[in-house]
């Protein structure tokens, strides 16, 4: 519990550091996994953004008919840019899993790039099913894992360096799993994957040196099976350094 407490409090004050490059970074301002999101969420009228970060979900529903929409965040700074950049929302400061609201009090609940950060994600859901309305729609987006537990375990390694906020990459099966345990019922699997730039994922961290030197090390030491699964590129044709790879991303549209 001390352990979560301590990790959560980081986490605010690791994303608080680095919320103008979350609100600004084009890698989480736009794309179809978006609009995709927003999308399976059109008929709500109050709708929740867990873990909002720059507040690109919580803006993009605003834009739309939803008539309330809060973005919500562990990062008091993070709430902060959100609301500060997008009009009509409005922000809260909460815990993922402690949600800060009654029961069934919303249509729609989003949350994109975020449930890796969360130490209990089967709480998580269960406090969305809580909030959520019956027949109120989940849109959940979070990168994911290959089923392979070497890649995983791989995979994991990497991010914790990169972030020690970071708690765990699932696969889409293990979110299958839990979804159903908490009783939401699955409508819709959307898989996808993401090329990241490797220095830009490091600067949107502002990753020290010799952190970016032990990850630049993992990676050039990374099995030939991660290779193909996440398409490394390179700077040249050396293979000396690698320039991106594609992560895998998952979606679910989930109902209470
Ligand atoms: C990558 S950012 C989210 C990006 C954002 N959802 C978007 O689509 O642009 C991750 C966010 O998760 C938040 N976060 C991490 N742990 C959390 C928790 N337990 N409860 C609420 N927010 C949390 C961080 O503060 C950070 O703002």
């Amino acid at each position: 519990m001390t352990n979560d407490t301590d990790r959560k409090r980081d986490v605010a004050t690791a994303f608080g550091d680095a919320a103008d490059g979350y609100r600004d970074g084009a890698v989480l301002k736009e794309g179809a996994d978006l609009e995709r999101l927003v999308d399976w969420c059109s008929d709500a009228t109050r709708a929740l953004d867990v873990a909002t970060g720059g507040g690109h979900v919580a803006g993009s529903l605003a834009e739309t008919d939803v008539s309330r929409v809060v973005a919500a965040d562990l990062s008091p700074a993070m709430v902060r840019t959100a609301t500060d950049v997008y009009d009509g929302l409005e922000g809260v400061v909460v815990d993922a899993e402690r949600l800060p609201f009654a029961s069934d009090r919303f249509d729609a609940v989003t949350c994109r790039f975020a449930a890796h950060h969360f130490p209990d994600p089967a709480a998580f859901l269960a406090e969305v099913e809580r909030v959520l309305a019956p027949g109120g729609v989940l849109a959940l987006e979070d990168l994911c894992v290959p089923a392979d537990p070497e890649l995983a375990a791989y995979v994991n390694r990497l991010e914790r360096l990169r972030d020690p906020g970071h708690v765990e990459t699932y696969s889409r099966d293990r979110w299958r799993g839990w979804l159903a345990e908490t009783g939401l019922t699955v409508d819709a699997v959307h898989e996808t994957s993401r090329r990241l730039e490797v220095d830009a994922w490091l600067d949107r961290m502002d990753v020290p040196t010799d952190r970016r030197r032990e990850i630049r090390t993992v990676l050039s030491d990374a099995p030939a099976a991660l290779e193909d699964a996440f398409a490394f590129r390179f700077e040249s044709a050396d293979r000396e350094r690698l320039a991106s790879y594609r992560t895998g991303v998952v979606l679910f549209r989930a109902s209470a």
